[in-house]
């Protein structure tokens, strides 16, 4: 066997060298090159097996054990909790609750299943104890403990053989092997495929914190994004009391699920009615402000939209959209101006999903066209009126999926008025029911005329 314990992969071309290199020798990119741990041809023979292609009607389908984190918000962005075996990669900004949200989940399982281990390289265990003070937790079977080594947590994991594990973060995860420093992409990668190898023979789950960088990436490229199970992403503005959980990638379920919670000061509280939550500071009456009713995933969600246009004072217009999508704004700000014959082009003109959460659906660019409209035009939209639709480049209003559902939670909280796409058949929702008006349009002119008063 060689003496040679790593060497530098070059990611875009396959290069390899036993050096370091800022510009790979046989591609010329540069900061390609990774450190990996060199395998022993005795491994890979090790890898053989006698098994050999399989028909799809004989495999056996695969019962898949879940365990309850405790919270329904997390259970559900999971698929139904957190599949035994699985490695899920709890991605977010400094500071937003992601530790705060693990040492709860792990305070819930060790109370009710066994032994959890929550290891943390960021923080010493008195640091981690008096947050779980400050957060009322006590499980005697949570296990705190403060270790990087990649050698001895393997081993301590193998010999515990506890019930669900934590690592907070994966950065902090140091591999002897590896000459690269602390946190770099190598490291990461090995710490991650090693322990994700360790615990799914032992069918323990295992959550790993990653933080994000400035670039928004998950550790540099998106290279631990696909070696593990599921990505779940923790964001909302610091300041804001409001933080989304939501699956960008998901083995065991689908990737649309949004979680909710509000950051008090006992910790993190699930937010089990989020519709009422983000309007409960609904200005009435203001023009700029629309409901609309969206869904994220299986679940209806209504969310105030503002928009504030006014005359710009440089030559060139400034455009901001905070929690939509800009270039959406752009195109909606267009179609206003070529098919609705608004003045748009001299006007600045900011945009916001209020309550520190993002929508990406099309169901919104209605709710963004009318609250524009209603701003520039300084008149309010008609009251307790919900909208939703998507607006076309030729000014037509198209079709959204789930009307229904989306009716059903704007009727739940009180509205009276719904203005949806023209010509949807709504079998179950009786047009005639006197709590909630439906209106339909086909053109986002015929919209704006009946939704600003
Ligand atoms: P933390 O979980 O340490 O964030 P991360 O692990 O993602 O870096 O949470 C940090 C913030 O949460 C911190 O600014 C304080 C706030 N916080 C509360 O508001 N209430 C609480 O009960 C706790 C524990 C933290
Ligand atoms: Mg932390």
């Amino acid at each position: 066997m060689s003496k040679v314990k790593s060497k530098f992969v070059c990611q875009q071309c396959g290069f390899e060298t036993l050096r370091w290199f800022g510009r790979c020798p046989e591609c010329g990119e540069w900061n390609t090159l990774v450190e990996e741990v060199v395998k022993t041809a005795l491994g890979k023979q090790g890898t053989k097996t006698d098994i050999r292609p399989q028909s799809l009607v004989q495999i056996e389908n695969l019962a898949v054990e879940r365990l309850d984190l405790g919270m329904s918000e997390v259970n559900r962005v999971l698929g139904g909790g957190l599949v035994l075996g699985s490695i899920v990669l709890l991605a977010g900004d400094p500071g937003i609750g992601k530790s705060t949200l693990l040492l709860q989940v792990a305070n819930y399982v060790a109370q009710r299943v066994e032994k959890v281990l929550y290891i943390s390289g960021e923080e010493s265990v008195e640091q981690i104890k008096m947050r779980a003070a400050r957060l009322n937790l006590q499980a005697a079977n949570l296990l705190l403990w403060s270790e990087t080594d990649l050698d001895l947590l393997e081993q301590e994991i193998e010999a515990l053989k506890p019930s669900l594990v934590i690592v907070d973060s994966i950065q902090t995860v140091f591999c002897r092997e590896l000459t690269s420093s602390l946190g770099s992409i190598g490291q990461i990668k090995e710490a991650t495929s090693r322990l994700g190898a360790l615990v799914k023979g032992l069918n323990i789950p295992l959550l790993i914190v990653g933080h994000v960088t400035k670039e928004g990436s998950i550790a540099g490229p998106r290279v631990l994004e696909h070696m593990v199970d599921t990505v779940l992403y923790f964001e909302g503005e610091r300041h804001h009391q409001y933080r989304i959980l939501r699956a960008i990638k998901n083995r065991f379920g689908s990737t649309f699920e949004l979680g909710v919670f509000e950051m008090q000061n006992g910790g993190l509280v699930e937010v089990l009615n989020p519709s009422q939550a983000f309007l409960a500071e609904r200005p009435l009456a203001s023009p700029g402000s629309v409901v609309v009713a969206s869904i994220e995933g299986t679940r209806p969600l209504l969310v105030e939209i503002q928009a504030l246009v006014s005359r710009s004072v440089f030559g060139q217009p400034r455009r901001v959209a905070t929690g939509a999508d800009y270039n959406r704004v752009n195109l909606l700000m267009a179609v206003l101006e070529k098919r609705v014959g608004l003045n748009l082009s001299q006007q600045d003109a900011y945009v916001n999903v209020v309550g520190g959460i993002k929508i990406q659906e099309p169901a919104l660019d209605l709710a963004i066209a009318v609250a524009l409209a209603s701003s520039l035009k300084n008149r309010p939209c008609l009251p307790n009126l919900v909208v939703m639709g998507e607006v076309g480049l030729t000014g037509e209003i198209r079709s959204v999926p789930f009307v229904e559902k989306r009716l059903r939670e704007a009727q739940k909280l009180g509205f009276t008025h719904c203005l949806i796409p023209y010509g949807r058949k709504l079998s179950c929702f009786d047009r005639q029911e006197k709590s909630l008006e439906i209106i339909e349009a086909k053109t986002l002119k015929e919209a704006l005329d009946i939704a600003l008063v």
